[in-house]
């Protein structure tokens, strides 16, 4: 690493012109409370959705609109504005500002920082569904994947204009999440999109598309981290500290854009995460995980399949950012997380019990494989074969330990399930957010090797809307839902 660290990060956000650029004002918060600093590019479309006041007001700093405003040309021209920034992100990206990024029209502000930046650049698409999908954005996209822009994947669900599908703006918190990932700062480790990959774009920035549209796009992430001066040994170490993600704390504690404070706990060798940042201190945390065992005989059992990983990761990172924690466990090989209380059960019931008796609780997060059904009575000695006919089992159902919690009346004021499903995984997951009464449900496909690996993809299905985070280690989707959990318990 060259020189000391220069954070803030710096964003040049451009927000483009569409309903989602309402959207943009939260990620000016988001990426402010996390210790960045922002400069806003309001389109002319933009303009027509948010104003430059409400931007000027969230970021801080004076709102440009047009290439005029630029008045001293050797301080603030287009140029310098371009490449103060550490990262551009464009957001919400339309197919109108695609396809001119695509094409290397200069014709606006907006148009002319992207072609003139030598910095990486995000796109966050929005738009109608057929508009997504129409063979011209298609290529556009691919185009700007090829040429080193970072094109996010837009959500799915039903959009302003009533249709369904592709389209959505992903939710703020996920975008800044890739920012944090762009920069190197975050611990995410997000999947590269189709087009070049980050650790190959150093290589091949000069063979992408020549001349206009060359110099216009993104030369690849690694630059961002020597931009802000993190170069990789220091990337790394602060990565094993927590990344960015886990440092807001930090930034929370004093003023999110005192660089000060930031350099100060960036600059802290023995750094820990633990130390700074503890957005959950003074709260109780209650976790169940693993499967559950429910005993035929002395020998045998029925279970779910669960190795446990993602609900002692959950445990982990809610001590880390300072909270009690209650581990219900089900019988796993597991280490127990450093400061973390585990309370060892083997069946369903037990498990029922444990959690009551953990109870209050701040935050429950189910996440336990729990056996849907028990035998309904247990052999005192191991049953023998009988030659040709099995033993009938008779099963009865087992008590639903997280829709108990949810009637109950110390039901924790942030009560979060999980679901296991092989198909239509969103769909399931809603449905079974209503029908257990929860605050979230954590949606997963386990019809890959989820189970017993150590990565995941989630969605976080909520009241409102469904974030849908990449395949990242399970440690990681842990931090992330501890961050959500944060912010979401009421002060
Ligand atoms: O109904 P299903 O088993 O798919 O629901 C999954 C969620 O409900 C998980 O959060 C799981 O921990 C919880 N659950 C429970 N008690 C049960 C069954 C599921 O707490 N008996």
């Amino acid at each position: 690493m060259s020189g000391p660290p220069t954070l803030p990060p710096r964003i040049l956000l451009i927000v483009g012109g569409g309903i989602a650029a309402y959207k943009s004002c939260e990620l000016v918060r988001l990426i402010r409370k996390e210790g960045g600093t922002v400069t806003c590019v309001l389109t002319e479309g933009g303009s027509h959705f948010v104003t430059p006041m409400a931007l000027a007001a969230l970021s801080e700093n004076p709102v440009h609109t047009t290439l005029w405003d630029l008045k001293n040309e050797t301080e603030m021209g287009h140029i310098q504005l371009s490449r103060q920034a550490n990262l551009v992100v464009v957001c919400p990206a339309t197919a109108d500002l695609m396809a001119k990024m695509a094409a290397g029209i200069a014709d606006d502000l907006a148009t002319t920082l992207l072609l003139a930046t030598d910095k990486p650049v995000l796109a966050v698409p929005a738009m109608n569904v057929r508009m997504w999908q129409h063979a011209a954005t298609v290529r556009n996209v691919q185009t700007l994947r090829e040429s080193g822009v970072d094109v996010l994947e837009p959500d799915e669900g039903p959009m302003a204009c009533g249709e369904y599908g592709p389209g959505r703006l992903p939710e703020p918190l996920a975008v800044w999440q890739r920012i944090a990932w762009a920069l190197g700062l975050g611990p995410v480790e997000v999947a590269p999109l189709p087009g070049r990959a980050p650790a190959e774009e150093e290589a091949s920035q000069d063979s992408g598309l020549g001349g206009l549209s060359g110099s216009m796009i993104a030369r690849g992430f690694q630059r961002a981290k020597s931009a802000i001066g993190l170069g990789e040994g220091a990337g790394e170490s602060v990565v094993q500290d927590g990344g960015v993600l886990s440092r807001k704390g930090g930034a929370r504690a004093a003023p999110s854009t005192d660089p000060e404070a930031l350099n100060h706990l960036l600059g802290t060798p023995g750094f820990q995460q633990g130390s700074a940042h503890r957005p959950l201190e003074g709260r109780h945390v209650l976790i169940t995980a693993g499967p559950t065992w429910e005993p035929i005989d002395p020998v045998r059992y029925i279970a779910n399949r669960s190795s446990g990983k993602q609900g002692f990761a959950i445990a982990a990172a809610a001590a880390e950012a300072g909270a009690r924690v209650t581990l219900v466990a089900g019988p796993v090989h597991l280490p127990t997380p450093a400061g973390v209380e585990r309370v060892d059960v083997e069946s369903a019931r037990e498990m029922a019990d444990a959690v009551t008796q953990a109870l209050p609780a701040d935050i429950a997060v189910m996440v336990a494989a729990v056996a849907d059904w028990r035998p309904v009575s247990v052999a005192g000695e191991k049953i023998k074969k009988r030659g040709a006919a099995p033993a009938p089992l008779q099963l009865t159902e087992n008590p639903d330990i997280l829709a108990t919690l949810a009637a109950s009346p110390q039901r924790p004021p942030l009560l979060i399930g999980f679901a296991a499903e092989t198909e239509r995984v969103i769909e399931h997951a809603k449905e079974k957010r209503l029908r257990k009464h929860v605050d979230w449900i954590i949606a997963n496909d386990v019809s890959g090797d989820v189970m017993g690996g150590d990565a995941n993809a989630v969605h976080i299905v909520g009241p409102g809307d469904v974030i849908s985070l990449p395949e990242m280690p399970k440690e990681d989707v842990a931090r992330i839902l501890v961050e959500r959990f944060a912010d979401a318990l009421p002060r």
